[in-house]
């Protein structure tokens, strides 16, 4: 049992739309029987985004539930990877790349400024709503350090200019759409 309070257990109602649903159990049966947690990461991608943007306790109890695993193997999976999330986070995930090639070109300069400019600390949200921000190891593109990720789109060869801009870029575009597009799905289905 997860005892961190982040990770406190709720009991409360969890599901799939019926759309969904039969899609995640497609994608199940797409690996041989025994081998279901193959598709652990795909459902828990697809978890996050349909059920409210991060994993609870009670969402990784669902999938574990799903998949026919131990609810231990999807917590190990979930608290591993900064992609998902455990509690509440903004319309905007910046996650700064903070490994070594990305910190010596400026990444942890990078992560000052944004800490700045949005007047939070790493790991908060903004009070709008709007954006959370992380610092996360190697986000695979070092060629182009300093770099992060918004979401799931990377911004490389990050400068304090660039970063004004990409801001400015995402609070105009927050105004314009209400509700984030829904991708995985899509991507794995
Ligand atoms: S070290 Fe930053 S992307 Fe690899």
């Amino acid at each position: 049992m997860v005892r961190h309070k982040l990770y406190k257990k709720e009991n409360k109602p969890v599901s799939f739309s019926p759309e969904v649903l039969e899609k995640v159990h497609a994608l199940i049966r797409r690996y041989p029987p025994g081998k279901q947690k193959s598709a652990l990461l795909m459902v828990l991608h697809i978890a996050q985004e349909e059920l409210g943007g991060y994993l609870t306790v009670d969402i990784m109890d669902y999938v574990a539930f799903l998949l026919d695993l131990q609810p231990i193997e999807v917590y190990e999976v979930a608290t591993f990877y900064s992609m998902f999330h455990l509690e509440p986070v903004g319309k905007y995930v910046i996650e700064v790349c903070r490994t070594s090639p990305c910190a010596i070109t400026g990444g942890e300069n990078i992560l000052q400024y944004l800490q700045e400019k949005l007047g939070i600390k790493t790991g908060e949200t903004t009070a709008n709503g709007l954006f959370t921000l992380k610092a996360v190891e190697c986000l695979g593109a070092c060629g182009n350090a300093p770099v992060m990720q918004v979401n799931t789109e990377f911004y490389e060869n990050l400068t304090k200019d660039k970063i004004d801009r990409i801001l400015e870029e995402m609070e105009k575009k927050a105004n314009q759409e209400s509700i984030p597009e829904k991708r995985w799905v899509k991507i794995f289905y």
